[in-house]
């Protein structure tokens, strides 16, 4: 008889992952061993092929940690520039939080207890088509997911970043990563303070899920 999973749990975890930058603990130590059982959980995920191209580079080292998160300030400064301006000529008035927070982390970045970096053995052809495209991130892309979601079920918050690739080739200088191989995102691993998380604001499913044709609900 197949399993039955309690639902009330798996959708909890599911719908309450959230994107954990203000509330993460940077005074608890996160041991290697937790984030090595993460990954562990995280490497269930498919690939195409059963390749499993990844690696995961855990940086907790603080020297590394300030220069990779020194990295990600280079980017964030300018995009969040762009973001606030245009925020300002549209009058949103929704947006205020998550940039708050996005500050937030970007300010405490090099003291957060690691920063897992998951990266694919197999860089993008800037020329590939899109179906290899396709296969190449969707063939590491779940397996960060399932990092975080195993993450947060053992009481540690993450957030999916990606503005440290602007500078991803100084990244890889500075953490010894070949150049064959593509950083795909970096996420903070700390204890996450509080209780609890609640579901976000998300576009209703009927809205967005089409039948047999384009637009047809
Ligand atoms: C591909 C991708 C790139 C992202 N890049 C960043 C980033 O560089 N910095 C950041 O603070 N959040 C980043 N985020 C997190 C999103 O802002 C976050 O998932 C979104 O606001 C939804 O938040 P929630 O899951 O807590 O509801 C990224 C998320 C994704 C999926």
């Amino acid at each position: 008889m197949a399993v039955s999973f309690d639902l009330g749990q798996t959708d909890h975890l599911l719908t309450t992952t959230r994107a954990v930058r203000k509330r993460l603990d940077l005074t608890r130590p996160v041991s290697r061993d937790l984030i090595v059982d993460c990954i562990r959980i995280a490497t269930q995920a498919p690939a195409g092929g059963n390749v499993q191209m990844w690696r995961w580079l855990v940086v907790d080292d603080p020297d590394l940690k300030a220069g990779i998160a020194d990295l990600y300030r280079r980017s964030y400064a300018p995009y969040m520039q762009a973001q606030r301006d245009a925020v300002a000529q549209s009058g949103r008035t929704d947006v205020q939080a998550i940039m708050q927070s996005s500050d937030h982390l970007a300010s405490v970045l090099h003291d957060v207890p690691a920063l897992v970096i998951p990266c694919q053995i197999g860089r993008p052809d800037p020329n590939m088509a899109q179906g290899n495209l396709a296969g190449l991130y969707g063939s590491i892309l779940p397996a960060v997911w399932n990092f975080m979601l195993a993450a947060r079920s053992r009481g540690l918050g993450t957030a999916w970043t990606t503005l440290h690739l602007g500078f991803e080739q100084e990244a890889a200088q500075l953490l010894g990563i070949p150049e064959n191989v593509a950083q795909v995102a970096l996420t903070p691993v700390a204890f996450y303070t509080g209780d609890d998380f609640k579901p976000g604001a998300r576009l209703p499913a009927e809205k967005v899920t089409y039948f047999n044709r384009w637009k047809q609900h």
